[in-house]
C-alpha cells in the first residue's frame, strides 16, 4: 500500500472514499496526527499530515520515527513525501516541482534512527541513493504524461529550521551541491530506508532560497501564494501517478 505524507500546504487530502480514520500508537509514541486510510483515485492509500492538522508541529519536533513506524505497521510499503522547499537551482523558482535524487543532511539533534541500540540493535543501512529510483521514475513518467514540466533529480539539503537560512548559509549549501532546501526531508528518508520502505519526495519550491535572486527578504505572503499554486500541480502529479498504477 502507498502512503502520502503531506507537508506544509497539504494537511488534508480531499476525495478519499471508504475513509477510515486511524489513530495508531507506536512503541515510539503517536504519529503527528490521524492516518487517513481509504481509496483515492482508484488505489488504496494512507495519508498522514507531517505537521499535524491543523499545521502546528515544527520541523524539529516532528516524531519522524513514530510517523514512519506507524505507516510500516499499517502495511505501507511505498511512501511519496511532499515537501515544501526553497529553490537554489535555476529550475526551481516558486511553484515549480522537483523529484530529487540526493540528500545532504544538515539537521541536528533529531531522533534519526531505529538502530539506536534501544529500539533495535545497532545496524548500518546503505544510503548511497537515498530515494527509491523506481518510484522516482514512475513519478517522472506520470509528469510527462500530463505535460507537467518538473526537475528530474537534484540534491535536497535538509536544514534544522524552523527559521529560514541566511544568504551566506544558502551560498554554502549551493557550493556543497544543494539544489533545494527544506526542513523535513531528514531523517524521514533514512528512517523509511531503515524499515525497508520505498520512499521518494515531491519537492515543491515555494520561494527562492535566501539571497539566491538578489537581496530581497522572503515574504510569507509570497510563500503562501506559491504553495497554493504549486500544490495543485503536486496533486495533479499524484493523481496521474495513481492512474498509471491502476494499469499495472
Ligand atoms: N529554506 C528551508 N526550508 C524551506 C524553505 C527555505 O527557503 N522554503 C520552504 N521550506
Amino acid at each position: 500500500m502507498l502512503a502520502i505524507i503531506g507537508g506544509t500546504g497539504l494537511n488534508q487530502l480531499n476525495g478519499i472514499t471508504e475513509l477510515e480514520i486511524l489513530k495508531p500508537q507506536t512503541k515510539l509514541g503517536p504519529p503527528s496526527g490521524p492516518i487517513y486510510k481509504g481509496i483515492y483515485n482508484g488505489q488504496e492509500i494512507c495519508f498522514l499530515a507531517r505537521h499535524g492538522a491543523p499545521h502546528h508541529i515544527p520541523p524539529h519536533l516532528i516524531n519522524y520515527r513514530a510517523n514512519i513506524l506507524a505507516l510500516d505497521e499499517l502495511g505501507v510499503t511505498k511512501i511519496i513525501a511532499v515537501n515544501a522547499v526553497g529553490g537554489i537551482s535555476d529550475h526551481l523558482g516558486p511553484a515549480n516541482l522537483a523529484i530529487p535524487d540526493q540528500i545532504i543532511d544538515y539537521t541536528i539533534a533529531r531522533d534519526n534512527t531505529y538502530f539506536d541500540g534501544i529500539f533495535q540493535p545497532l545496524d548500518h543501512i546503505d544510503f548511497t541513493f537515498p530515494y527509491d529510483e523506481t518510484l522516482r521514475c514512475a513519478l517522472l513518467s506520470a509528469s510527462r504524461r500530463i505535460g507537467l514540466d518538473i526537475m528530474d533529480g537534484g540534491t535536497y539539503a535538509a536544514t534544522q529550521g524552523p527559521r529560514l537560512e541566511s544568504a551566506a548559509e544558502v551560498e554554502r549549501i549551493r557550493r556543497d551541491g544543494g539544489s533545494m532546501i527544506g526542513m523535513t526531508g531528514m531523517p524521514e528518508a533514512a528512517l523509511a530506508r531503515e524499515l525497508g520502505l520505498s520512499y521518494c519526495c515531491i519537492a515543491l519550491s515555494v520561494n527562492w532560497a535566501a539571497g539566491v535572486k538578489g537581496c530581497s527578504e522572503i515574504s510569507m505572503q509570497d510563500i503562501r501564494k506559491a504553495l497554493e499554486l504549486g500544490m495543485q500541480q503536486v496533486l495533479r502529479l499524484i493523481e496521474a501517478y495513481l492512474q498509471t498504477q491502476k494499469n499495472i
